[in-house]
């Protein structure tokens, strides 16, 4: 397919009183604003789709000829190969998609193309149209995720004991382990794919046969098309039916989420690779050089996933804005429903594909992630748990005193493993040798062994019932 498109309309008659603006006539500007077709020829295969499944059900209700009807179906293919070949010139006055595929239709099989458009009108069209893509789209994504949640399990099991430092407001905290952190992800993204699920539910119900927008006095039958394009019911008014697009504005809410998480897993990639961390790096495969540096290696594959997060939550806001002024029911204004859908299916499955790249190519410092974990007391709260369970103190006395302890450790310069016991007795004088059991940072994570907890066991666990939840490999 071309991408050209032809506008040939009053190319020379350009307005005398504010002509001047514009290289172009009134009745080319209008054709310009009003084609579509730029965007909308990547519906051509729904398109297709729809109009068979129209002319069948016309041929079976006897509302057109069978002869008729075989020439549309046959025609219909041809015209499919002819634009998939880019045999068929865009032409802005031909406006969209619609007209284009019923156009070269006429050009194939003559009159009998006139017949097709019986008792439908490009209101239900465009709506089936837009439909079809998005089941489709939504089919693609859901294996997308399903591959960035199997690269994600897959890492979690190796690194189930790999200790590191959790934050809280980018504080370290407590040891987790990583594999529980990759977990984390997990659950996110699961119910991405339970809110594209949901979406996909909603909107697989067909608009075909609501027509203009009142139905139509022809007798046709809407169960037949609906099931032939693999709907689970016909719209149930035909209002709705040719005006509704809050399927795309689910979809761009869903998918607007699910970009927001993913754009949290790359921008802890990028703090991961930076230089205060150094936890991972990425290979060549993900990353880039400076120009005029040559020591940096730079994580734009993970900055592009967070980047591209603006435009999709755009893509909802615009939409959003578009259909918020709208009457019953069909208005051109809809015809900016396709862009933002679109852009927005195309980036996700960019971003989808690139997250599991980098969560794969990723190499783990376990090392340096272990070394991270020493310093900063992040076992404190197992100390001050240690006070409540072992010599039954409040919690909010056992914290008092760990934080003297912490204070303690920070003056002497050390840890608090390191702190001598006398230390310890002058804060607390019933603290004994057992409370040296609990400060290692790997017995403080072994020990977190509560449901949904970062022990090891239970991340091996969590990891094995993600993975069955994913169901069987492709
Ligand atoms: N290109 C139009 C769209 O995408 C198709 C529907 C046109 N309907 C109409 N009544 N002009 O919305």
């Amino acid at each position: 397919m071309s991408d050209a498109i032809e506008n040939r309309a009053d190319e020379n008659r350009v307005n005398d009183l504010w002509g001047g603006r514009f290289a172009a006539g009134p009745a080319a500007i209008m054709a310009e604003i009003n084609a579509s077709i730029g965007v909308d020829k990547r519906l051509v295969a729904e398109d297709v789709e729809g109009s068979k499944a129209h002319c069948r059900m016309l041929i079976a209700q006897g509302i057109i000829s069978q002869e008729d009807g075989a020439a549309i179906l046959a025609g219909l293919d041809r015209v499919l190969a002819a634009f998939r070949r880019g045999e068929i010139a865009l032409k802005s006055e031909l406006e969209d998609i619609h007209m284009h595929v019923e156009a070269a239709l006429q050009e194939r099989i003559g009159e009998a193309a006139g017949r097709l458009h019986t008792a439908r009108s490009r209101n239900d069209q465009v709506a089936t149209d837009l439909r079809l893509f998005l089941r489709r789209a939504l089919d693609r994504l859901d294996r997308a995720l399903v591959e960035l949640l199997s690269a994600l399990i897959a890492r979690a099991e190796e690194e189930a004991a790999t200790v590191l430092p959790g934050h809280t407001h980018l504080q370290a905290a407590q040891p987790v382990t990583f594999g529980h952190h990759l977990l984390a992800y997990v659950e996110m993204l699961e119910r991405d794919r339970g809110r594209l699920a949901d979406c996909r539910a909603r909107m697989n119900e067909s608009p075909l046969g609501a027509a203009a927008l009142a139905g139509t006095s022809f007798p046709i039958d809407r169960e037949m098309t609906a099931r032939a394009l693999g709907f689970v019911r016909p719209m149930r008014n035909s209002m709705d039916a040719v005006s509704a697009r809050d399927c795309v504005l689910e979809f761009l809410a869903a998918g607007g989420i699910l970009a927001t998480h993913l754009s949290r897993l790359a921008e802890e990639i990028v703090i991961w690779m930076s230089e205060g961390f150094r936890f991972v790096s990425l290979s060549d495969a993900f990353t880039t050089g400076s120009s005029i540096m040559p020591q940096k290696r730079n994580p734009d594959a993970a900055e592009l996933v967070r980047g591209k997060t603006g435009r999709i939550l755009g893509a909802f806001t615009g939409l959003a804005i578009t259909l918020k002024g709208l009457p019953m029911t069909y208005a051109k204004d809809m015809q900016e429903d396709k862009e933002p859908l679109f852009d927005t299916v195309d980036n996700l499955a960019l971003m989808l594909a690139a997250s599991a790249g980098m969560v794969r190519d990723m190499t783990v410092d376990r090392a340096r992630m272990r070394a991270a974990c020493a310093g900063g007391f992040l076992t404190a709260t197992d100390l001050a748990d240690w006070l409540v369970r072992v010599l039954g103190l409040p919690f909010r006395r056992a914290h008092r005193a760990t934080g003297s302890l912490v204070q303690r450790a920070e003056a002497l310069g050390c840890d608090l493993a390191e702190l001598p016991l006398a230390e310890m007795q002058a804060v607390e004088p019933r603290i004994d040798r057992g409370v040296y059991d609990v400060l290692p940072i790997e017995r403080s994570v072994a020990s977190r062994t509560s449901l949904g907890g970062t022990a090891p066991e239970r991340v091996r666990a969590a990891a094995a019932a993600a993975r069955a939840r994913l169901g069987p490999a492709p």
